[in-house]
């Protein structure tokens, strides 16, 4: 469905995140004709050049970041044609009056802040103050939201002293996925689940997002983080809240954020005995994550796992088991919600009867895994097996095609004018008071993270962590 025509000013837009994800995106959505040559983006940083030389940069982020299948010749002198460019400074007069210049009055008008979150405060005002940002602007904003829940509500009051909370689009790409709004849709859409969707049926649920790759190259930021604020304060958060939140009345955006922020709120403070962390060691000969992140001493945790408990009617005696980690088997990301066992075995003892598993794949291959026991096919008696009932996306809807970037969703949904897959500002200060007093425990308890070796699936705290409550993790991959 194409969208309404816009000016998206791109702050930022030399940077790495401009270059890898948003600028591809826009092309992609502009190459399917989601788009035309009647919006524009324009580019803004710090950086004096001209619009060739600014064409020049994002026709070399297309053919590396791009899928190659789109990025014929045509195709990217297409897109260059919709680019402008402004060479600006956050922090003086510079460009403000040229950049008011370049923008029309009778098409959407986006600020997309891919900056450091220090200079959100400096755009945002002169935005405000020049008059270049009216009314019905949006104003989008990366990660890291705050480090705390202290410089979330810095950062919220800094946007809310020019923006209204519909005008703010604070992105959590994990909820751009397409698995991630699929489950809302299995939840939802679907009258099978709903009603087992509680802790009479449901024994405990798994969310996992594991990952191959280090930190290297990213040390500076990701030591001050830890997989705690990098990963966990937001997208496995959004994902817990997606997986126990009440139905909503409507698909609407405050109604959807109203009822995550009741799950962050209802969350029980979670104690350092039910956390475990890691940091992942060195390969031979290989680098280690003190290595990657510049800091012999760094105590900073590459892993972590935990036991969540939503404290509330629905979900009182299910636990949530969260965990993530850099340099693991593979990429990896699920939410496995295992029912309770049935409650009787009309079988023949050697034959014990499990409780299915309902597996809900991020990432690698999306889709929908159901674990079920069946009778084992063949003479031989009533024997017992396990087998799933398995959707993978690619396959069962292959004409949907190529799965779309989750920043192209959420763009569009900028545009569109549609918050609903967007954080508002009292979730994120929820998920950080929830979040700072198990990071400041870390400090506290000064137990440094238990050591894991690359490419397997954690340290061994964290498969006690479940030991200790009679249950396993699922295999990573
Ligand atoms: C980012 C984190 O927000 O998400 C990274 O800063 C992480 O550390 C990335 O690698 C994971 O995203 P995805 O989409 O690759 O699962």
């Amino acid at each position: 469905i194409p969208v309404d025509s816009f000016d998206l000013v791109l702050f930022g837009a030399t940077g790495d995140l401009a270059r890898r994800k948003i600028l591809p995106s826009l092309f992609h959505r502009f190459i399917i004709g989601q788009f035309d040559h009647n919006s524009r983006v324009i580019g803004a940083s710090r950086s004096e050049m001209d619009r060739a030389a600014f064409c020049d940069l994002v026709a070399k982020a297309l053919n590396e970041f791009a899928h190659p299948e789109d990025t014929s010749a045509d195709n990217i002198k297409a897109f260059l044609d919709i680019l402008d460019y402004v060479a600006i400074d956050a922090k003086s007069e510079n460009g403000w009056t040229e950049l008011g210049e370049h923008l029309r009055d009778d098409v959407v008008r986006a600020f997309y802040l891919s900056v450091a979150p220090g200079l959100f405060a400096d755009i945002a005002g002169r935005l405000k103050t020049t008059g270049i940002a009216t009314d019905d602007s949006r104003v989008v904003v990366e990660k890291p939201f705050g480090n705390d829940l202290a410089t979330a509500k810095a950062l919220n009051a800094a946007l809310s002293a020019h923006f209204e909370e519909h005008q703010i689009y604070r992105i959590d790409h994990y909820l751009g996925k397409e698995t991630v709004q699929n489950l809302m849709a299995l939840r939802f859409a679907n009258s099978l689940f709903e009603p087992l969707w509680n802790s009479s049926q449901i024994d405990h649920v798994q969310i996992t997002v594991a990952e191959s790759i280090d930190v290297a190259g990213r040390g500076e930021y990701y030591d001050k983080s830890g997989a705690m604020r990098d990963m966990v304060q937001n997208h496995l958060m959004q994902l817990l809240c997606l997986t126990a939140m009440e139905p909503p009345a409507r698909f609407t955006p405050n109604a959807v954020r109203n009822e995550k922020l009741k799950v962050i709120e209802a969350l029980n403070p979670v104690t350092q005995d039910d956390i475990a962390r890691g940091q992942y060691r060195a390969r031979e000969g290989g680098d280690s994550y003190h290595d990657h992140a510049g800091d012999p001493d760094s105590t900073t945790e590459s892993f972590v796992a935990m036991k969540v408990e939503v404290a509330n009617w629905r979900w009182a005696g299910t636990p949530f088991y969260l965990r993530t980690g850099k340099c693991l088997r593979q990429r990896s990301s699920e939410i496995a919600v295992f029912f309770r066992d049935p409650p009787h075995n009309i079988f023949e003892a050697g034959h014990p009867v499990a409780g299915n598993v309902l597996v809900i794949r991020l990432q690698p291959d999306e889709g929908i895994t159901l674990h079920t026991t069946i009778k084992d096919p063949g003479p031989g008696g009533m024997r017992l097996t396990t087998a799933k009932l398995d959707m993978t996306f690619a396959d069962s809807l292959p004409e949907a095609g190529r799965p779309q970037d989750a920043y192209e969703r959420l763009i569009m949904d900028v545009i569109r004018g549609n918050q609903t897959l967007f954080m508002r500002g009292d979730e994120v200060e929820a998920a950080w008071a929830w979040a700072d007093p198990i990071i400041d425990g870390f400090a506290d308890n000064g137990k440094a993270p238990q050591l894991y070796d690359q490419g397997g699936s954690g340290p061994d705290d964290s498969l006690l962590l479940m030991h200790r409550d009679e249950r396993r993790w699922r295999e990573i991959g």
